[in-house]
């Protein structure tokens, strides 16, 4: 696998493999990775002859007050886990190299209405940062299809919005979540719990399979929102959201069958995000 930090070198390697004809994937990623990620990689493979993964912290999806520089940087170990994943080139530029000038001067792309409530909500600017550094990395790598986890299922529906709004001849993957045994989504924000709050942390997946089944039973939607509040607090989270859409994270109307529970929840320093797909009767 090679490690290209610089933009040019990025274009004039890729540059190659598509002279040859060969279909290009793209995994991003902000690195300290885990098997979520590699989840990743292994689709980009099934779908296409070179896999470009990216790594980059971008400062641009980070508000004021959350953990940009606590972030989790491990780039060797990254190194080595996409290497043994197969992933042919990864990608980690620098700050410098992508945001050359002052980030409140930078062009961005936002993404209307589905970007908006649930993380958009309680954090503002995030999807803009999110959706301009995607179209950057979509831009410099030219990629065929691209790789993104159902875990962020906010941001997967904001990057398809913004494919199709913008034209852009990328086809879009969702990756099924990737959980701990116990049920927990693998996240690189994990890795802030205490011992003790990790014990906790598999509660928010419990309780969105709770009503999940509860739901799909045909129970009211209103009374399980808050009984899945009160089960979050009682075990120690500060739950930021719960909410009920349907499967584009539009409203839920009478006719909803394909639908998404979605919650984010603050534990200790984690904020931890997860959601659950159901079938409405
Ligand atoms: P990051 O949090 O590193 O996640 C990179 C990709 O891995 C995202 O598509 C995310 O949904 C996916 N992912 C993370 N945990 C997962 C899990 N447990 N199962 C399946 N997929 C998982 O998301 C970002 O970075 C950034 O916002 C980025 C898209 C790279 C733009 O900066």
């Amino acid at each position: 696998m090679r490690t290209l930090r610089d933009i040019s070198d990025l274009r004039y390697a890729l540059s190659e493999y598509r002279q040859r004809g060969q279909r290009l994937a793209l995994v991003p990623t902000m690195g300290n990775l885990h098997a979520g990620h590699l989840a990743l990689v292994e689709t980009a493979r099934q779908h296409a002859d070179v896999v470009v993964s990216s790594l980059f912290v971008n400062p641009m999806q980070f508000g004021p007050g959350e953990d940009l520089d606590a972030y989790p940087r491990t780039l060797e170990a990254d190194q080595q886990a996409l290497a043994d994943a197969g992933c042919d080139v990864l990608f980690a530029p620098t700050t410098q190299a992508l945001y050359p000038s002052r980030l409140d001067e930078q062009t961005s792309v936002h993404v209307p209405v589905v970007s908006e409530g649930l993380c958009g909500g309680d954090r503002p600017g995030h999807f803009d940062g999110v959706a301009t550094v995607v179209t950057m990395l979509f831009n410099l790598v030219q990629p065929d299809v691209a790789c993104f986890g159902e875990k962020d299922y906010q941001q997967l529906a904001v990057i398809r919005k913004m494919v199709t709004d913008l034209h852009l001849p990328i086809e879009i993957i969702g990756v099924p979540i990737v959980r701990n045994e116990d049920g927990l989504a693998l996240s690189s924000r994990n890795g802030y719990l205490s011992p003790e709050e990790r014990a906790t942390a598999p509660t928010l997946y419990r309780t969105l399979c709770t009503m999940r089944d509860a739901l799909e039973n045909g129970a009211n939607h209103h009374e399980i929102l808050q009984q899945g509040y009160q089960a979050l607090y009682d075990a120690g989270f500060k739950p930021d959201y719960i909410e009920l859409r349907d499967h584009t994270l539009g409203p839920v109307e009478a006719t909803t069958r394909d639908a998404v529970l979605l919650a984010a929840a603050k534990l200790g320093p984690a904020r931890l995000i997860d959601n659950v797909t159901l079938t409405l009767p």
